[in-house]
């Protein structure tokens, strides 16, 4: 049978040993002590049992599934696979696989779940650079089902390929990428909030017609201005920091001020019942006042806006709708033109990316293709005449 050390058991290390089991592998746990790794194995296989309460998996399955999770016990020798998901800090990551790795196989595939740190860093600094790879499952694991396999500068082929044929063989979809800041999703997903915070701090919509105008014109499930209330503000603008502050603070993934300020007074979102929705009330009501300070709108830009959105929507959309979905649309758009010119993916792996990482309706270049790549072009010069900074630029 095959062995998967998983270290760390919270959030992540737990939801991933499930995956592992469901599939068939052993799974041996490890965190700061006993207790958590009980509690972490526990907590698995009650959400195993409500599996099967809601008639997704059999009793059998759950219950072989469940025999298959372990503490570590000293077990690392027979393991093919360690991943770690312990907390995001490097030093720590390092001394604790440094006392690790020497157990394990010689030629066993390290993998780090890591969000945000450099997984070719993390190899050199265990001295496994070819055996180190990322594997970056995204939260909920047994839920979402997209992982990013990110090559390390000195990663092997081979171990890119396996830890690849072990991501699609536990159900997954597998997108590619380099080892650069955010990876694939937590990059270029970022215009998706920051452009419609920046639409509500120009005065031109409210967020509650902007979350209204991507589910129905885009069909994209949730807004993004409800979505951040949903990932907590606090943990969407540090996400922001951190790549903006990776990617030489790129003018198109700078943090918004509008959702800073949220942080610093405390409205993170849903957890603290308040962000840009009240959430105490029965039905979340937008409490985010918009000053109507709007720059007058070219009509070059808002005929560009509307013919975009004709060739990307099927919906019938109003003119002030057609501006906001075209505004964001093209931000994402052009952020994975730019991800794919910087080399973090090839255009398959991007648009997988989004649509399994941020269940996104479309991959965002085959919608670019089928909007016409010099209709995006066009849109994006109006876009650019009207900023005056340079996040509308395209790649070269
Ligand atoms: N939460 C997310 O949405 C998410 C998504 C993708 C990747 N990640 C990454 O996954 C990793 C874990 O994140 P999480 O959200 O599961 O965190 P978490 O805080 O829920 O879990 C971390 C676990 O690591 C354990 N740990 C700490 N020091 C340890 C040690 N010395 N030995 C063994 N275990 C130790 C902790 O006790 C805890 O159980 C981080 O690198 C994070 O960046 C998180």
């Amino acid at each position: 049978m095959s062995r998967v050390a998983v270290i760390g058991a919270g959030a992540m290390g737990a939801g991933i040993a499930q995956v592992a089991a469901q599939h068939g592998w052993d799974v041996h746990l490890q965190d700061v002590d006993d207790a958590v790794v009980e509690a972490a194995i526990a907590g698995i296989r009650k959400r195993l049992d409500r599996l099967v309460e809601k008639g997704r998996i059999t009793r059998e399955d759950a219950d072989a599934a469940g025999e298959r999770l372990h503490p570590v016990d000293g077990r690392l020798g027979d393991c093919e696979l360690l991943i770690e998901a312990i907390v995001e800090d490097l030093e720590v990551k390092t001394k604790v696989l440094g006392e690790l790795v020497p157990r394990l196989p010689s030629d066993a595939i390290v993998a780090t779940n890591t969000s945000s740190l450099s997984v070719g860093e993390l190899g050199d600094r265990l001295d496994i650079p070819g055996r180190c790879c990322g594997m970056h499952f995204f939260n909920p694991a047994p839920i979402m089902k997209l992982v990013e396999v990110v090559r390390g500068r000195d990663t092997d082929e081979a171990v890119v390929d396996r830890v690849a044929d072990i991501a699609a063989a536990w159900g997954k979809q597998v997108a590619r990428c380099a080892d650069t800041p955010g990876f694939i999703v937590n990059r270029v997903a970022r215009p998706y909030y920051l452009e419609a915070f920046r639409i509500v701090e120009d005065g031109i919509a409210s967020p509650d017609f902007i979350d209204d105008t991507m589910k129905t014109i885009g069909g994209f499930r949730m807004g993004p201005m409800e979505l951040t209330d949903f990932i907590g503000h606090d943990v969407n603008t540090a996400t922001t920091r951190t790549v903006w502050e990776q990617w030489n603070r790129s003018a198109r993934l700078a943090p918004s001020w509008l959702q800073e300020s949220l942080v610093s007074e405390g409205h993170l979102g849903r957890k603290s019942g308040r962000g840009i929705y009240d959430h105490q009330a029965d039905t979340p009501t937008c409490v985010i006042q918009v000053v109507e300070n709007a720059p007058a709108v070219s009509d070059e830009l808002a005929a560009a806006a509307m013919d975009f959105t004709r060739h990307a929507s099927e919906q019938e959309a109003t003119p002030e709708q057609a501006l906001v979905f075209a505004r964001i649309l093209t931000a994402l758009i052009n952020e994975a033109r730019w991800a794919e010119h910087d080399g973090v993916a090839a255009p398959a792996d991007i648009d997988t990316a989004v649509r399994y990482g941020v269940n996104y309706p479309r991959g965002l270049l085959e919608w670019r293709d089928s909007i016409g790549p010099e209709r995006v072009s066009g849109l994006l010069r109006e876009l650019d005449a009207s900023t005056d900074d340079d996040r509308f630029a395209e790649p070269s």
